[in-house]
């Protein structure tokens, strides 16, 4: 399946992310984490994008159409594959559409999860992850079983810079501009598959695969 999963920062995605591409057996390909790989390989696309995450704000498009462009050519997408934190912009998603005609590529759905602003403040001052394996946690919702270490791999979890209140509250401005006109867009086109995550974590999942399932 060629998927991608939507939302805004803190609905989930990574979260569900995690276990679907495991369910589905197809790839995940979060552009947030290829960024955060970059900023600690200290690459030059690395520092340039940190300027940008660390105040909340979107990477140029052409920086991040071009990273997709490059991954979603790679072997291991053949299989399938779930987009996460991509596209972001309604220029974004034009730049997918045409790359993936152009791989004779279509997409399967676009799972929109859905989760009012005011629950995702404490989810993302919460969150901690995985040094590691990228796996997300968080202190009072989905706590580790030993603080501080991660239950797929031993990893040491950690509390991502932008997950300060301030950077939060421009994150969640810049998805209500930027990324919510993604919701008719991809409505328009049948894509569209809304979730409720407002819900026990496992529960979103259960309510993903069966919307898949249809
Ligand atoms: P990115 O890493 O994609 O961050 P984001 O979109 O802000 O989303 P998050 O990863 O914060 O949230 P999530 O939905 O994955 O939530 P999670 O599952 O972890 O992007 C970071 C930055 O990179 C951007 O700001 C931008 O600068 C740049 N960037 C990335 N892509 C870009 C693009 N395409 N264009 C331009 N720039 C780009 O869950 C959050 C917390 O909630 C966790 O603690 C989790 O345990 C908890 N939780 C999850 N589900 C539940 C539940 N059902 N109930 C209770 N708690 C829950
Ligand atoms: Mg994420």
């Amino acid at each position: 399946m060629k998927l991608m999963i939507m939302g805004p920062p803190g609905a989930g995605k990574g979260t569900q992310a995690e276990v679907l591409v495991k369910e589905l057996n197809i790839t995940h390909i979060s552009t947030g984490d290829m960024f955060r790989a970059a900023i600690k390989e200290g690459t030059e696309m690395g520092k340039k994008a940190k300027e940008y995450m660390d105040k909340g704000q979107l990477v140029p498009d052409e920086v991040v159409v071009g990273m997709v462009k490059d991954r979603l050519s790679q072997p291991d997408c053949e299989k399938g594959f779930l987009l996460d934190g991509f596209p972001r912009t309604i220029a974004q998603a034009e730049a997918l559409s045409k790359t993936l005609d152009e791989m004779g590529i279509k997409l399967d759905g676009v799972i929109n999860i859905e989760v009012p602003r005011e629950k995702l403040l404490a989810r993302l001052t919460g969150r901690r992850v995985c040094k590691s394996c990228g796996a997300s946690y968080h202190v009072l919702f989905n706590p580790p079983e030993k603080e501080g270490v991660c239950n797929n791999c031993g990893g040491e979890l950690y509390q991502r810079s932008d997950d300060n209140e301030e950077t939060v509250n421009n994150r969640l401005d810049v998805y209500e501009e930027q990324t919510q006109p993604l919701i008719d867009y991809y409505k328009e086109k049948g894509l569209l598959i809304n979730i409720n995550g407002d819900q026990p974590i496992d529960k979103v999942l259960a309510d993903i695969l069966a919307a898949l399932r249809k």
